[in-house]
């Protein structure tokens, strides 16, 4: 059975920089409050012209040239995301013509915050069964775009924002090399109001309705609960997948926790006894950008030399269904 690695990493956020005192210029915040709850200090939105599958296409053009992969070897597509620039078809395949890959599957997954994780599963099981060797994994968003910039979403506008991670992984042989370990993954749909768009859904008829607009087609969320949640679920999954691999949370070289809240991070660091190095954060530059929070932090890791040959990398994701999960890697 083949084994799947990591062969380049790269990402993309948009030009412009979007500050805590700019916010507070358009609602009822405050830049120590938002750094104070969340950690974060700005955070990266697109200017009209630019979009998800174009940051995506950038994100993506890095990571094949970090892997020396020509666009034409690219066997299949994961697209993670929960903002489409359409809701049909999904970015998956604008992605595909951007780039100029071949006719190939291009796959949408829709798992939120955890849609990074979730893809990198989904693609670890393609390549150990030899269906495909090379793969490329996107995570990227425009939550810009679809939120309520008022003191009314205030609890959700501070929080997320834009941008793009992708990674190309390839199918090798060799059993001591780099790979994926290891992975577990979760859904508890009793909580999927807690953090949820309401609208448009074909539960509506019609599904589009003007009065959703300014009601339902918001992100709405339960901070509180999805904090708290997301603060031992993350940790308990970062123990399970390093249980699948035969390992524990002192094996961890480095640690990439989705980017929700800093404080959460900070939480997750605490429970597994992690010292500040072993954890990597960039909310404070960056925000909550979903889908695409682990890829982009990957990629920097990676440019920054933070992994070396043979280190043990987790990566956590907690968000919106409640869906969760982890995956164990061998640098
Ligand atoms: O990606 C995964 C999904 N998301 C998350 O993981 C987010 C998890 N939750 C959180 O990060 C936090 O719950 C928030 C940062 C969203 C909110 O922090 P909190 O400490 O849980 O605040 P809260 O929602 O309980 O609100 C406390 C107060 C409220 O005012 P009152 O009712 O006490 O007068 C809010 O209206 O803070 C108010 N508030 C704000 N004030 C200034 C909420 N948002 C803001 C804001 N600026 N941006």
């Amino acid at each position: 059975m083949p084994y799947t690695q990591i062969a380049g990493t790269g990402h993309c956020v948009p030009e412009r920089v979007v500050t805590n005192d700019e916010l507070a210029g358009m609602m009822d915040t405050t830049d120590e409050w938002i750094q104070q709850r969340t950690g974060i200090r700005e955070r990266h939105w697109i200017r009209e012209g630019e979009s998800g599958a174009g940051l995506a296409k950038v994100a993506s053009e890095r990571a094949l040239a970090a892997a020396h992969i020509d666009v034409g070897e690219v066997e299949a597509i994961l697209f993670a995301t929960v903002s489409p620039d359409h809701m049909a078809p999904g970015n998956g395949v604008f992605l595909q013509r951007e780039l100029g890959a071949g006719m190939i599957p291009a796959i949408d997954i829709r798992t939120q915050c955890s849609g990074f994780i979730y893809s990198l599963s989904i693609a670890d099981a393609y390549i150990r069964a030899g269906v495909f060797r090379t793969i490329l994994v996107v995570g990227a968003e425009v939550q810009s775009t679809g939120m309520d910039i008022s003191t009314r979403g205030r609890n959700t506008a501070v929080i997320f924002a834009d941008g793009a991670g992708a990674v190309v992984l390839q199918a090798h042989d060799d059993a001591a090399g780099s790979a994926i370990l290891g992975w577990d993954l979760h859904s508890d749909g009793t909580f999927a109001e807690k953090l949820w768009v309401d609208a448009p859904g074909a539960i509506y008829h019609p599904r589009n309705q003007a009065t959703h607009i300014e009601t339902k087609g918001f992100a709405q969320m339960d901070g509180k609960e999805v904090f708290r949640h997301a603060s031992t679920r993350m940790p308990e999954s970062v123990r399970a997948a390093l249980s699948h691999a035969g390992l524990s949370a002192s094996d961890l070289a480095l640690l990439i926790p989705h980017q929700a809240n800093l404080r959460i991070s900070e939480m997750v660091q605490r429970n597994l006894e992690l010292r500040d190095d072993q954890v990597y954060n960039n909310i404070d530059r960056l925000g909550n950008t979903t889908a695409a929070t682990i890829p982009i932090a990957l990629d920097e890791c990676v440019r920054a030399g933070r992994l070396k040959r043979g280190d043990i990398l987790a990566m956590t994701a907690f968000g919106s269904g409640f869906l969760w999960g982890s995956a164990v890697l061998r640098w």
